[in-house]
């Protein structure tokens, strides 16, 4: 009898992340998500914040060439010459390797099958446009946040920025339930803003749009968005929990002595303050959140990343004797392991920037925040927590220890927290339903795999 050698084919995706904490997690835990469906996943990545390949052994990893001098971060040379320079850079070495990847897949039986790009590094696409290759622009961050986008340059061309001071309160035409206040950017650097947006907002050749987003939580915005880009949705959020993914995706070292720390303390008493892998504070903010948390009675974990305080290195602006004074109810790190923190028990309540990536891990938590936005999406986001979910409370752009301390006790005082609580874990139940067979997340990962088989 005649037996058939029937060959694996080996289809494999290759993932092109953004070189930001806030863009690279997503972007791994996607590639995870992917693999876990039987694709193979490469990562094309710059030499800027190149991860380290030994702590993902599922996902394969190409390094591309950025030329970018040490000198040469965000900080330095402004987010968007650092933007175009990786684009420009990076190009041709990615034409390069899939080219090569191609053949040798090929005579493996093998295919390429797709290029899923961050929409920050657009060069990808005109790669897979030359090869012919079909390819997808993943947002990463929250798709409201897209909506203003979008929105930014009708309002620029009807005279309404640079905002007023006396407009911030206002409703934005067309946008409910976004303030002026609540935009992306609201004064400076008008010009340039526009014109990423416009790179970023441009579908180009994408086959489709992936979406770090829950249908139910933006249902107002995911129509709108849909009207605008006729192309597929797959919205296969959140990826943190759809992923499996064990490994850290940090840049930075966990320090996980909080997690001991955090044991101690009783079920839903402590706050937990982060700011995100990006914003940082002056040093009367410093001593202002030192002050409000200290004053506000509540034990609290507070993440003060090395840098984050405009001159000094780490945390010698303090009070003096503030860490003696305030003893054990008090515990700083420079980096926390921050999805094991916010699952904790004791965890009761997270002041946050507002980035989608901490939103989400917090919402699936379902702990409520306190929302001290900083830019870009993180305005429109503290909107939605505070105003649409209401499980947010805003703290005022200046931060002034009297408003934290009454932020906080609101938050953890009886009626109002409670409240807020409950509301929290309705959303984390449903967002659970979601991703269970049959959900939107669950449903939506599954039509990804199969456009790109
Ligand atoms: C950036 C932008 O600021 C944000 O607006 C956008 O939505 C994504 O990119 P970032 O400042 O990095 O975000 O914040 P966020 O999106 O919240 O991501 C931070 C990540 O760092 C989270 O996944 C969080 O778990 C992790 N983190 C943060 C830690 O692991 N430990 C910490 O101590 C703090």
């Amino acid at each position: 009898m005649e037996t058939k050698v029937v060959k694996q084919v080996q289809k494999r995706l290759v993932l092109v992340p953004f070189p930001f904490q806030g863009h690279m997690t997503p972007m791994f835990q996607l590639g995870t998500a992917l693999q876990q469906k039987g694709l193979s996943v490469t990562i094309a990545h710059t030499r800027y914040n190149a991860p380290d390949p030994s702590l993902y052994p599922h996902l394969h990893f190409q390094p591309l060439t950025d030329n970018l001098t040490s000198n040469e971060t965000p900080t330095n040379i402004g987010f968007f010459n650092f933007f175009k320079k990786i684009n420009k850079n990076c190009e041709s070495e990615m034409r390069e390797f899939l080219v090569q990847k191609i053949q040798q897949e090929q005579e493996a039986c093998g295919h390429v099958v797709g290029i899923i790009y961050d929409t920050l590094m657009y060069f990808a696409e005109a790669v897979a446009d030359d090869l012919k290759i079909p390819s997808m622009v993943i947002r990463t961050s929250f798709a409201t946040y897209v909506l203003a986008t979008l929105s930014m340059s009708r309002l620029h061309a009807e005279g309404y920025l640079p905002l007023q001071d006396s407009m911030l309160e206002e409703q934005v035409p067309e946008l409910y339930p976004l303030r002026f206040k609540d935009l992306p950017f609201t004064g400076e650097g008008i010009e340039e803003s526009l014109a990423l947006y416009a790179i970023t907002c441009n579908l180009r050749s994408s086959s489709g749009i992936i979406w770090n987003a829950i249908d139910f939580l933006e249902n107002l915005s995911l129509p709108k968005l849909q009207q605008h880009y006729k192309v597929p949705f797959f919205t296969v959020g959140p990826l943190h929990k759809i992923s499996l993914m064990s490994s850290s995706t940090s840049l930075l070292e966990e320090d996980k002595t909080c997690m001991t720390w955090l044991d101690k303390q009783a079920t839903n008493t402590v706050i937990y303050v982060s700011l995100g892998s990006l914003a940082s504070i002056n040093a009367e903010e410093l001593a202002e959140t030192a002050w409000g948390l200290a004053n506000s009675g509540q034990p609290f974990l507070w993440v003060i990343r090395p840098g984050s305080v405009i001159g000094s290195e780490w945390i010698e602006l303090l009070p003096e004797g503030y860490i003696e004074n305030t003893g054990e109810r008090c515990h700083i790190v420079k980096w926390a392991p921050q999805k094991l923190v916010l699952a904790h028990s004791a965890v009761g309540g997270f002041w946050s920037h507002c980035g989608w990536n901490s939103t989400l891990e917090s919402i699936c938590e379902g702990k409520p925040m306190i929302c001290r936005p900083f830019y870009v999406d993180q305005k429109v986001i503290s909107r939605y927590l505070s105003y649409v979910w209401k499980i947010g409370l805003e703290l005022e752009w200046r931060l002034d220890r009297k408003n934290i301390e009454s932020v906080i006790r609101r938050l953890f005082g009886d009626k109002e927290g409670d409240e807020m609580r409950g509301r929290a874990t309705e959303i984390k139940e449903k967002i659970e339903s979601c991703m269970s067979a049959g959900g939107s997340s669950s449903d939506s990962l599954n039509n990804l795999v199969e456009f790109f088989l």
